[in-house]
């Protein structure tokens, strides 16, 4: 077989590390070869490729970003999108597509099948929402690092007896604010799932200081007040329809200045998240995904979706991994807000 791989959305510690691990084992047990795609759908839907040899990924495991690039692009919103996608893949001569990413970038890879073109997926995303996985490769890596930065920012904080709001991403989904903020015992945690109460973030902040403390708040940048709106960074949709957002911490620290008298910081952790090297647990789970992916495309097993369940990789259907999104629960909230305040 021939087969193309592409990685779509943005981009996240340990997609280079599936690529070798597809490439690796596709090539010394089952002979395929291998084109890479550039830029997500933009490179089917331009006919943009790139070799993709045994040699050419056999150093990558560590390395972060994406070696065949990324993008936002959807086809299905381009005029004739899928026919120049069908055309541009018969030009490159493939039978298949292993695409990895995340809820819109599967959702195509999804369409795509239905629209009768064999394709596997593998769940990316620093984000964690992927339904039907119980992690996605990139997650570790992101709560690593927002934990390595609020652990420092804890000192600084405490010496200047501030409130310091850490602002993490997460779209609609706050687990990277849940579990950098209980790796790091912060006072406070926001999540896109519950709007929260600014009276009672509040009085969390005051108890804090009261006790000596320099109270951490951890917000994803989708966490909202009870009554407001999400903080939006401009206006604009991506081809997905995604509206870019932030500033939920600049918002929330000139806040719980005013409302509490006490001097605030608020920090954007942004893209330091998704860049860099991937920890070990994610190096693992991605060269894993992949020579599971690489398995599934061997046995034509299209319109499915690589995924963890417990300590194991199984296979589970595009359909399943991209019809709901994967959320915080309220008891998985309730657990962290024992330590509020
Ligand atoms: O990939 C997911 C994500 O990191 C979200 O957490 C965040 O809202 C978004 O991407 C940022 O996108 P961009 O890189 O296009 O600014």
């Amino acid at each position: 077989m021939r087969i193309g791989v592409l990685t779509g959305g943005g981009d996240c510690p340990g997609l280079n590390a599936v690529i070798r691990a597809v490439v690796t084992k596709g090539t010394a047990e089952y002979g395929h070869e291998f084109v890479g795609f550039l830029d997500g759908w933009r490179g089917p839907l331009k006919g943009l490729t790139r070799p993709l040899t045994a040699a050419d990924v056999a150093d990558l495991v560590e390395v972060g970003g994406t070696v065949l690039g990324s993008s936002r692009t959807n086809p299905y919103s381009v005029d004739g999108g899928l026919d120049r996608i069908r055309h541009n893949l018969e030009d490159a001569g493939v039978d298949a597509l292993i695409a990895l990413g995340g809820e819109d970038t599967l959702g195509v890879a999804k369409r795509l099948t239905d629209d009768g073109f064999g394709v596997v997926g593998v769940p990316k995303t620093i984000d964690n929402d992927l339904s039907a996985t119980d992690y996605t490769f990139g997650f570790d890596t992101a709560v690593s690092i927002a934990a390595e930065s609020i652990d420092r920012l804890r000192t600084t904080a405490q010496s200047h007896h501030r409130t310091m709001v850490v602002e993490v991403m997460g779209r609609h989904a706050g687990w990277i604010a849940l579990h950098s903020g209980m790796a790091t015992g912060a006072n406070v945690i926001l999540i896109p799932e519950q709007d929260f109460d600014l009276g009672q973030v509040c009085r969390w902040v005051e108890a804090c200081h009261a006790r000596g403390v320099a109270p951490i708040v951890v917000a994803a940048e989708g966490a909202q007040p009870a009554g407001g709106a999400e903080s939006l960074k401009d206006q604009e949709r991506d081809a997905f329809g995604h509206v870019r957002l932030g500033g939920i911490g600049d918002w929330l620290a000139e806040e719980l200045e005013e409302r509490t008298g006490m001097e605030s910081r608020s920090v954007v952790l942004g893209h330091l998240q998704r860049g860099g090297t991937p920890t070990a647990y994610d190096r693992v789970l991605s060269t894993r995904l992949g020579l599971h992916a690489i398995d599934a495309a061997h046995e034509r097993d299209f319109g499915t979706m690589v995924a963890l369940r417990g300590t194991d990789i199984v296979r589970v259907s595009l359909a399943e991994a991209t019809g709901a999104l994967k959320t915080v629960s309220p008891e998985r909230y309730a657990e962290a807000a024992t330590f509020f305040g």
